[in-house]
């Protein structure tokens, strides 16, 4: 099979540690045969260090000379709405980082202009690559079709922030500043407070918020909020309980995040590791207690592979309609809408 021709439009942080790293390496699969930055010195010590062979200036550009049949597009989710759409005009896949965009107003224009052009855009919730996830998951579909392990009765999130670089290389740095640049604006409906603690909630606990529909299978609304912020309660549409603790502590030189998914005789659990850690999953515990036969606990060795490495091959395969995408737009948009009821339950009076 032809390796698929990629464009990167932006190589600031992320899109250098968490994405081109990664393609980088996928030497079987994919080409990084266009960059497009618009700060030249960045630009050409990334091209060089990655031998990219065209380079330009930003993505209107790339989008008119270079020959791609993919964009990844590691921008600031509050750039997705301005630059996303002369992508998707083109018909060209992309990725872009999470969450969709800012608000629920500007993600139901994102999907829909990707839905009228046919054109995927896979939105980087890497949690979902991770193998554990995967493994997790798979079980818990198991479970859910066969029932032997009774109903499914808690999805549980425990976020301890804690240093999410894990070890990863810095990204080369040309000590250019970025251009100044339009974002997208604040929602209408909230005052400044408001609209603050969400912009907060949607960079940062917008990836569990993601996870806990992945692991339920299902959609689910919020129906409680404690004052503190520590915690977020809600149910599932077949009435699973789930819930989010966010930072009960932090963390300075390690990463605890831990997902509990319990059924009426056994439970799921998860532990990720930092966001950018290379080259090493989650860990997954399958404990099953079905009353007849003795009870077991289960650790599977994983493949020795990242969120971020398994997600750039989820990337390419989801453009080669191999399978589908682990999160597009459209299920990304319920995430912004589940971070707006958030929002909603702590400013009753906006
Ligand atoms: N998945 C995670 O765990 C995780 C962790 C941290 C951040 N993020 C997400 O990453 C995003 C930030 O990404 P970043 O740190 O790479 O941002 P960045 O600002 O470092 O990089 C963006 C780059 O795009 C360039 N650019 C600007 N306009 C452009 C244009 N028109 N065409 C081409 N390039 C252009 C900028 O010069 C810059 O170099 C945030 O939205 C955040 O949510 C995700």
């Amino acid at each position: 099979m032809s390796k698929l021709r990629l464009g990167f439009v932006g190589v600031g942080g992320m899109g250098q540690m968490a994405h081109l790293s990664n393609y980088a390496v996928l030497t079987n699969e994919c080409e990084v045969v266009a960059l497009a930055e618009p700060r030249p010195q960045l630009a050409k010590l990334v091209a060089d260090r990655y031998g990219i062979p065209k380079v330009f200036h930003d993505h209107k550009e790339l989008l008119e000379k270079a020959d791609v049949d993919a964009v990844v597009a590691a921008q600031p989710y509050r750039r997705h709405s301005i630059l996303i759409p002369d992508i998707l005009r083109k018909c060209i896949p992309v990725f872009t980082e999470k969450p969709l965009c800012l608000t629920v107003e500007a993600g139901e224009k994102l999907v829909a202009l990707g839905e009228q052009s046919g054109t995927l855009h896979m939105v980087g919730y890497h949690k979902r690559s991770d193998p554990a996830m995967e493994y997790a998951k798979n079980v818990i579909s198991e479970w859910k079709a066969s029932g032997e392990l009774g109903r499914m009765r808690l999805v549980r999130v425990t976020m301890p922030p804690g240093d999410w670089v894990g070890g990863a290389d810095k990204p080369l740095d040309s000590g250019e500043k970025c251009l100044p640049l339009d974002w997208e604006p604040y929602s209408n409906e909230f005052g400044e407070a408001a609209n603050k603690m969400y912009d907060g909630f949607v960079n940062y606990y917008i990836h569990q918020v993601n996870a806990i529909r992945f692991l339920l299978g299902e959609p689910y609304a919020v129906s409680f909020v404690e004052k503190s912020q520590v915690l977020m309660v809600g149910q599932s549409s077949s009435g699973v309980c789930v819930s989010l603790e966010m930072s009960p502590y932090r963390t300075t030189v390690d990463w605890q995040e831990t997902l509990l998914i319990g059924f009426e005789k056994g439970f799921v659990r998860i532990e990720l590791p930092a966001p950018l850690v290379r080259q090493r999953p989650g860990r997954v515990i399958v404990m099953r207690d079905d009353g007849k036969s003795a009870p077991t606990t289960l650790e599977p060795t994983l493949p020795m592979r990242s969120a971020m490495r398994s997600q750039a091959i989820n990337f390419i395969a989801a453009v080669r309609k191999e399978r589908p995408a682990p999160c597009i737009a459209k299920e990304a948009l319920e995430d912004l809408k589940v971070a707006r009821d958030y929002i909603r339950f702590l400013f009753p009076s906006r």
